[in-house]
Order: C-alpha cells, then sequence, then structure tokens
C-alpha cells in the first residue's frame, strides 16, 4: 500500500512516518513538497503521488496567531482539506484527516460525543470546523479523527515549554481552569497504524461505520496545571535538574490569551470503543512513555 502523509514535519506527522515505515510505502511530503496555503496545486501533487491511501496532518496550528491570520488558516485547515476531499471522493481514495476539541466552546459538562453540535470560539476552531463540513459534504471515503492537546518529544508543544520554564524559573503559572486530555503524537499513530493495519479495501465500510468521524484522546482528564504537574512531576523523578518548585494554579483569566479557548474539551471514547474495539492507555501512563524517550527512565521504574 502507498500512503501519503502530508505535514509529515509535525508532530503527527513524524509519529505516523515512524509508526508506518515498513508496513506501507510512505511518500512523506512537508510544506516545501506541498504548500496547502495554494490549495489549487493539491489535485495535480495526488495524481502524481498516486496514493492508495492519504493521511493529511498537515494544518495551520498557531491558535493565537490564528485571530491576526485568518484568511491563512482558513485556506490550510478548511479551503485545502475541502480540496483534498473532492479529489479522494472522484478517485476514491481513502482519506485519514485530523481535527480538533477547539470545535467545541466548552460550555459542556459531560464529555463531546460525535453528534454534538460544533460551536468553535476561536478562528482555529472555527477554520478546523469547515474544513470538516468541507471534508464530509465532498463524500470521500475519509475519517476525521478529532484529537486534543496534542504533545510529543519534538515539536513545538506545552510539555517542551514546561519543561523549558521549569529549568528558567522558580515559579509557574499555568490555568487549573480548563480541563481535557493530554494526548500523544505516539497515541495517535498507534491508533491510526491500527486502523491502517486493516487493510486499504477494509477502510471506506470501516469509516462509514463511525459515520467518518471519530473521537481520539488519551483516556483521563486533567487541567493544563495539573499536566503540567505530572511533567514536572516525571523530570524530578527523571534528575532534571530544575529550578521550578512550585506550580501555582491561576484562573484563564489571569492568563489572556488572544485566542478564547474552552473551558472544558473532554472527547467521549465511546464510539472509538463501539466501532474500532480501540482503548486508549491513560494519558499519565503515555506521558511517561514521552519522558522516557527524551529523558530516559525514572529511577525506581
Ligand atoms: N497540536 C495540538 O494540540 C492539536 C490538538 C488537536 C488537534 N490537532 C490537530 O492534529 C493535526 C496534527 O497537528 P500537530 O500537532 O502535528 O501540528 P504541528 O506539529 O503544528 O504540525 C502541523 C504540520 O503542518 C504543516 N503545515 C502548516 N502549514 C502548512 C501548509 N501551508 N502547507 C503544508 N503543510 C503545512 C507544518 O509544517 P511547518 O513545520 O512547515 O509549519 C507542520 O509540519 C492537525 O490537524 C491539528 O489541527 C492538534
Amino acid at each position: 500500500m502507498r500512503i501519503l502523509i502530508t505535514g509529515a514535519g509535525g508532530q503527527v506527522g513524524v509519529a505516523l512516518a515512524r509508526e508506518l515505515a515498513g508496513f506501507a510505502d510512505l511518500v512523506l511530503a512537508t510544506r516545501s513538497d506541498l504548500d496547502l496555503s495554494y490549495p489549487q496545486g493539491i489535485g495535480a501533487f495526488l495524481r502524481s503521488a498516486k496514493p492508495d491511501l492519504i493521511i493529511n496532518a498537515a494544518a495551520y496550528t498557531a491558535v493565537d496567531r490564528a485571530e491576526t491570520e485568518q484568511d491563512q488558516a482558513w485556506t490550510v485547515n478548511a479551503t485545502a482539506v475541502g480540496a483534498m476531499g473532492r479529489w479522494a471522493a472522484e478517485q476514491n481514495v481513502p482519506l485519514i484527516h485530523f481535527s480538533t476539541d477547539y470545535v467545541f466552546d466548552g460550555d459542556a459538562s459531560e464529555p463531546y460525543s460525535e453528534t454534538d453540535p460544533v460551536c468553535p470560539l476561536s478562528v482555529y476552531g472555527k477554520s478546523k470546523a469547515e474544513g470538516e463540513r468541507l471534508l464530509l459534504s465532498s463524500e470521500a471515503p475519509c475519517l476525521i479523527i478529532r484529537t486534543a492537546w496534542v504533545y510529543s518529544d519534538h515539536g513545538k508543544n506545552f510539555l517542551k515549554t514546561m519543561a523549558r520554564l521549569a529549568t528558567e524559573r522558580t515559579e509557574l503559572a499555568v490555568v487549573s481552569d480548563q480541563l481535557g486530555t493530554p494526548t500523544s503524537s505516539v497515541q495517535i499513530s498507534n491508533f491510526v497504524g491500527h486502523i491502517v493495519r486493516q487493510g486499504q479495501p477494509a477502510l471506506p465500510e470501516l469509516f462509514a461505520r463511525a459515520s467518518r468521524l471519530v473521537h481520539f484522546t488519551a483516556s483521563g482528564w486533567t487541567s493544563w496545571h495539573g499536566f503540567a504537574s505530572a511533567i514536572v512531576d516525571g523530570l524530578k523523578r527523571r534528575s532534571v535538574p530544575l529550578k521550578a518548585s512550585k506550580i501555582r494554579a491561576i484562573p484563564s483569566v489571569e492568563y489572556p490569551t488572544p485566542a478564547p479557548r474552552p473551558k472544558y474539551s473532554r472527547l467521549s471514547a465511546e464510539r472509538l470503543k463501539q466501532v474500532f474495539n480501540y482503548h486508549p492507555e491513560p494519558w499519565e501512563q503515555a506521558l511517561n512513555h514521552v519522558l522516557d524517550t527524551s529523558y530516559g527512565k525514572a529511577a525506581g521504574q
């Protein structure tokens, strides 16, 4: 099977390339190979790449910058995704795409299911929701995987930021009133590997059984403060020299950002379990694996 992975240099793209190497013939496309800011070039690129499966891990992910770069975010996250979907529908090529918990407004008090209406607060969330809508209306044999709070051992993410700040500052202040689920890029790529190994002919039917949309995160939940505390604790257990001795919990109003974030964005795993028979590991365990990769095993592990 020949699999095209776009955004191959991103957190999820790199993890996917590692996961699927050896299983399939991979075409790894970075922005210099396929720039989604120019959706008019997508058809020609896909024709020459001849994929049996497309995995679109590329996205405009700068959540705050999107508030002032609306056109760029919209082109990459919505228009380009629609164009990919139309090509996949015409050629009957399965397509896996990623979306985000930020399509929800966070007013819920129990995990969001795939049938809950979207109501994004930010430009990024709106552009991703429009990408979902365009992809589903293209009638491509696709699967949209909505995930959340992605981190990895490479790229820009909350884990890397906290690890850096904890070596620079004696005290960190982290918001404690936004609840969600940290999810490692390895967990996402393991799930995609589980799907892809079922074989290309089985994919459209499998996707249809999920109504072409599934929520995927680690199991469990926490706040950004809880996540930061677990990171710092994990670093200490690995004897990483840190300055930070205190992580102060603050409300979101004390840490204003250009893009508003949902206060609550847990995603239900019901469809994941029922259709895919998949049970992701708890976020704490997944974090330990990523810390092991970057910093070695903790004492006593
Ligand atoms: N990160 C999160 O917390 C999070 C949460 C929920 C959902 N998601 C979704 O998960 C998916 C993967 O995200 P990620 O965390 O892996 O993001 P990431 O690390 O920012 O990677 C995104 C990739 O997209 C590429 N890209 C950006 N603009 C592009 C363009 N115009 N043309 C081609 N490629 C372009 C980037 O390339 P450059 O390096 O050249 O910029 C980068 O390699 C995305 O759909 C994202 O919306 C992410």
